[in-house]
């Protein structure tokens, strides 16, 4: 039986999820990736516009089919690394996302998880044909894991749905 108790959701979650900055996608960006998967629901895109000369952000726009913890985690994430250098911009963990949007529910820190996924896979996307900085790790960080995680399982569950819908 599902619960019907309200999540413990803070003021600026509710008013970033009612009125989200910087929704939308960005044409012609310099690097954009998602994480999550449609399948399930849960998935998230990052865009980035990027200054060359200096690798700053200067513009950041998200698209998200995730629920309202995930559109004011994915909102506040591209206000918090605009103008910052790609460098910057990486170091930002789930935490201070969290952190920034007032806390969010235990239950709910994977979607804050999800969006710094992404936009890693966004900064990791702009060097893929470049060469890498010294201070991008060669090794996946915990975020960019339990995007992976959470796309491999969420594969599982929708071919089982599939199966089971097309055996009935
Ligand atoms: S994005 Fe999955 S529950 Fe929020």
């Amino acid at each position: 039986m599902s619960s019907r108790i309200p999540l413990a959701y803070g003021k600026k979650v509710l008013e970033l999820f009612r009125n989200p900055k910087n929704l939308g996608k960005i044409e012609n960006a310099d690097a954009e990736a998602f994480a999550g998967s449609l399948a399930c629901g849960d998935m998230i895109a990052i865009y980035l516009k990027i200054d060359e000369a200096g690798e700053k952000v200067i513009d950041a726009k998200f698209e998200s089919y995730g629920c309202a913890a995930n559109i004011a985690a994915a909102s506040i994430l591209t206000e918090m690394i605009k103008g910052k250098s790609l460098q910057e911009a990486w170091k930002i963990s789930w935490k201070e996302v969290s952190d920034e949007l007032g806390g969010l529910p235990s239950i709910k820190y994977h979607c804050g998880v999800l969006a710094v996924g992404a936009l890693r896979r966004a900064i990791r996307a702009y060097y893929a044909a470049k060469p890498k900085p010294d201070w991008l790790p060669r090794e996946f960080t915990q975020e960019e894991k339990h995007a992976l995680e959470e796309e491999i399982l969420m594969e599982i569950l929708s071919r089982k749905a599939q199966k089971s819908s097309t055996s009935e």
